[in-house]
């Protein structure tokens, strides 16, 4: 017989930058300041992420673009991978996503797409603790979410190998 489910996710939104707790006003901050490291002269679309690790450090990344396009990396990812690679196994706490066109000081929406999300997915899972995801919408609103787990409902991952 078939039946119907219905998946519920929440999220936070805030009115404006200013509205959030400082330490998240920071990292936002800290990921529209990343932008200026991106190299995107293909898409012009300059997106910068900050990841505040749960001792506090904070680093960034942005996208970086390729002549030849699917070589090129997300933000998200860039910020991720180097993490890992340069501090090893360290928790995630909050990761900040802005991005904005050639245009400098003018940021746009953006959130996270679906092959960032499924690599947050990754580290979540890994570290058995939450990501809280801080991303920008229409009208200056910021919207925080608590997990990455909301951003992907029936997502892959190792349980299924
Ligand atoms: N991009 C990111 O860096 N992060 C996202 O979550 C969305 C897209 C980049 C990829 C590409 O360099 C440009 O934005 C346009 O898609």
């Amino acid at each position: 017989m078939k039946r119907v489910a219905k998946t519920e996710i929440t999220w936070e939104i805030y009115g404006s930058l200013g509205e959030m707790e400082e330490k998240d006003k920071e990292l936002m901050q800290m990921a529209r300041n990343a932008c200026d490291n991106a190299y995107a002269p293909y898409s012009e679309f300059f997106v910068g992420a900050a990841v505040r690790l749960s001792d506090g450090r904070v680093e960034i990344g942005s996208n970086q673009e390729n002549a030849a396009y699917p070589s090129g990396l997300c933000a998200e990812r860039v910020a991720l991978f180097g993490i890992s690679a340069r501090l090893g196994d360290v928790e995630v706490e909050t990761i900040a996503v802005a991005a904005r066109r050639s245009a400098p000081d003018s940021f746009v929406p953006v959130t996270p797409c679906g092959s960032c999300r499924q690599v947050m997915a990754e580290y979540e899972f890994r570290q058995e603790k939450p990501i809280r995801i801080i991303m920008e919408r229409e009208d200056e609103e910021m919207l925080v979410s608590s997990s990455v787990a909301d951003l992907l409902p029936l997502g892959f991952s190792k349980k299924s190998l």
